[in-house]
This record gives C-alpha cells, sequence and structure tokens, in this order.
C-alpha cells in the first residue's frame, strides 16, 4: 500500500533511522516519536518528542492514528505495552523489532522460530541500559504486542547481527578502523569461519515490505545460512579501506588462553565452543520464504566505510563491555604468536 502514514518509535540511530529512510523512500508519510536525545530526525519526517518509560510521556500520541507503527526501540516490556495499549484504538498494524538474544541455547543447530525462548514477562519493567535481562525482556517484550494486538496484526522480527551505514554496537565499525589503520592485523581464529551478518537496509526493506501488507508473523530476520566468513569480511575492509593491511590469524586457542574476550574484546569473534556451537546457524529459511534478500556484504562494508571515514561514530552503549583490543595489546599477543611460528 503506497502512501501510509507510519509512526517509528524511535528512528534516529540505527535499526530505525533506516526504516525511516526506506519508508520515505518509498512514498509514505513518516513520524517518529523519540526525547530528540540520541540524535536528529531524518530530515523530511514529522518529529514528535515523547518518552515512552512513563505514564504521561506519550501524551503527543494520545487521540493520533496510524495506518502502522513499527518499534525498533523497544527494549523493557512495560514500555512496549504502554506504547502499544495508546496506539491500539488508532492504528491497525504493529512490528516490533525483536533480537535472536530471545533464544537462550545456542549449543543445538539449528535455532529456528520455534526454539525455546526465555521466559519473559509483557509487564516488566527496567532500566533499558541493563543489558544483563535482554533476551528476556525482549520475549516480554513481544508478548506485550501480542497481548494488545491480535496474531494477524502484528510482525516481529528476530535479527541477529546487524551490521550497515550508522551502526550503533560498533563491532563492524572496530574492525573497519583497525583496518584502516594498517600494518598487521591480529585476525582472530579461523579465515573460513562462517558469519551470518544482515545489512539494516535489508532489514528496514523487509519490514517495509510486510508493513505496507499489514503481514504479520514472525521470523528471524538473518541470512538463510552463513553470508560471509571472518577471512572475507576482514579482506572485504581491507579492500574497501585501501590500507593495505596484512592480516595474521591467530588461534583459538592462543587467544583464549591470553583471555582475550569474545565478541567484544575480538569483535565478531566467537571462539569454537560448544555454546557457540549455533551462534553463526540461526535457521532464517522463514524470512528467505517470506521475500528477505541480503545484499553483498562487500557492498555493506563498502558503504560502512564511506560512512565512517566522513565523520560517522558509533555511539557507546552504556553498560557493555568496550569493543575492541587496544594496540599495546595486540601487539603483544602478535608477537608471541609471530616468534611461535
Ligand atoms: N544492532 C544489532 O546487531 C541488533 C541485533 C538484534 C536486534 N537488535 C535490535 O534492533 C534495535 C536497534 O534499535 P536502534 O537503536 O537502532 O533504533 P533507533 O530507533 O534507530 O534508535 C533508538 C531510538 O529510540 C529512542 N528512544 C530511546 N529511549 C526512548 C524513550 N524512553 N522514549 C522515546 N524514545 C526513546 C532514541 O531517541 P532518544 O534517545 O532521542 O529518545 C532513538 O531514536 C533494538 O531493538 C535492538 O534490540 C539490534
Amino acid at each position: 500500500m503506497a502512501g501510509m502514514r507510519i509512526l517509528v518509535l524511535g528512528g534516529t540511530s540505527f535499526v530505525g533511522r533506516a526504516v525511516v529512510g526506506e519508508a520515505l523512500t518509498r512514498g509514505h508519510t513518516v513520524t517518529t516519536l523519540n526525547r530528540g536525545l540520541t540524535g536528529p530526525d531524518v530530515p523530511g519526517v514529522e518529529a514528535v518528542r515523547g518518552d515512552r518509560s512513563h505514564d504521561g510521556g506519550l501524551d503527543a500520541l494520545h487521540g493520533r492514528s496510524f495506518d502502522a507503527v513499527v518499534d525498533p526501540s523497544g527494549l523493557v516490556p512495560a514500555d512496549v505495552l504502554r506504547t502499544a495499549r495508546i496506539l491500539a484504538p488508532g492504528t491497525g498494524f504493529y512490528a516490533f523489532v525483536s533480537s535472536v538474544s530471545v533464544y537462550p541455547d545456542w549449543k543445538s543447530v539449528p535455532v529456528d522460530e520455534r526454539s525455546p525462548v526465555h521466559p519473559g514477562e509483557p509487564d516488566e519493567e527496567g532500566d533499558p541500559a541493563d543489558h544483563r535481562r535482554y533476551g528476556p525482556r525482549k520475549v516480554g517484550c513481544e508478548q506485550a504486542v501480542h497481548l494488545v494486538y491480535p496474531r494477524d496484526r502484528a510482525l516481529v522480527v528476530r535479527p541477529g547481527t546487524i551490521v550497515g551505514p550508522y551502526d550503533n554496537i560498533g563491532q563492524a565499525l572496530w574492525w573497519l578502523d583497525r583496518i584502516s589503520r594498517g600494518g598487521t592485523v591480529l585476525a582472530p581464529g579461523e579465515p573460513s569461519r562462517p558469519l551470518q551478518l544482515l545489512d539494516v537496509r535489508d532489514l528496514a526493506r523487509f519490514v517495509l515490505g510486510r508493513v505496507e501488507n499489514w503481514a504479520s508473523g514472525v521470523f528471524n530476520t538473518v541470512p538463510d545460512g552463513p553470508n560471509t566468513t571472518m577471512g572475507a569480511w576482514l579482506g572485504h575492509a581491507v579492500t574497501a579501506t585501501g590500507s593495505g593491511a596484512e592480516l595474521h590469524w591467530v588461534a583459538d586457542e592462543v587467544l583464549l588462553a591470553r583471555e582475550v574476550l569474545p565478541w567484544w574484546e575480538m569483535p565478531l569473534w566467537l571462539p569454537d565452543l560448544p555454546e557457540n556451537a549455533a551462534a553463526w546457524a540461526t535457521s532464517g529459511a522463514a524470512a528467505a520464504a517470506a521475500g528477505l534478500t541480503c545484499r553483498p556484504v562487500s557492498e555493506t562494508v563498502a558503504d560502512t566505510w564511506r560512512w565512517l571515514a566522513s565523520g560517522g561514530r558509533a555511539t557507546s552503549m552504556p553498560n557493555l563491555p568496550p569493543v575492541g583490543m587496544g594496540e599495546v595489546r595486540e601487539r603483544r599477543i602478535l608477537r608471541t604468536a609471530l616468534a611461535g611460528r
């Protein structure tokens, strides 16, 4: 349906920003609701100020009606419940951006939409910056949506790792920044290790395609199977940045012996451990059958580098470990690894 009135809850950072951009490109009228703290609204939207974390913070939405709402920013179930209840009388369709973190078990392959999820509570309160309950709260957020909206009027997407311009987590950005500085770069584990990375713009296109048709459902929004490898990913970064960096691969065991923190200190690195067995093997079959398409990873890397090189920066996420390894520690580990060759 062209020319819809779409409300985006948030819309100024990464996923929400991409959803707004895609919706405007498709000719929709977009309203965003946020506190005006994180960043400027995308030009072309109607920007409405509000705070979904407390009663009274959403007064600006009372009496408003939209054809659909997209909620990329819900982290606390009570906030999602509050927002859904206010919107339900005037807004027919609710699209919620959840996460594959709803699944607690990453030992069994495959993780698909029927896999067990964490226990969740649709009215759980809390601090959105407390990431310890991220997965269970995402379950609670999904429950909150389904409590207010009938199943055929709600879309839930569960992305895995999202990459692309305006990234606000920073794993991919750290690699681009490190590789742009050139020299010998510590590359973790195996170059052939698979990765499953979704470009934020492909996620936005999938969400909008379904929103336009009020097409409901619950989908793992990941490429259906690994779409790149650690070696290819870092290789694209060398090409995009033109730095001539040389990758030196250091085995999992060496990094673990040095207590390198997987995922955070070496971004995107998940060593071969039983608890990671399914990490890059989430089933995206249902989303693929429903039309999710994924651009080449080389395009994502090139576009992200272009954004970063023109001044783009990851916003720091409170209460999360720092992303990336310091130069001194990298040199030390490399020195030992090279000496042992
Ligand atoms: N990055 C990944 O790899 C990944 C993977 C899986 C799932 N996800 C999910 O994807 C989503 C990413 O969201 P995003 O940050 O990119 O979305 P976004 O919509 O681009 O940015 C978050 C928005 O929420 C607004 N906001 C924050 N607190 C608010 C409040 N109390 N009241 C009203 N607005 C508020 C912020 O603006 P103000 O601060 O100005 O209010 C900002 O506009 C998250 O739900 C995350 O769980 C991400």
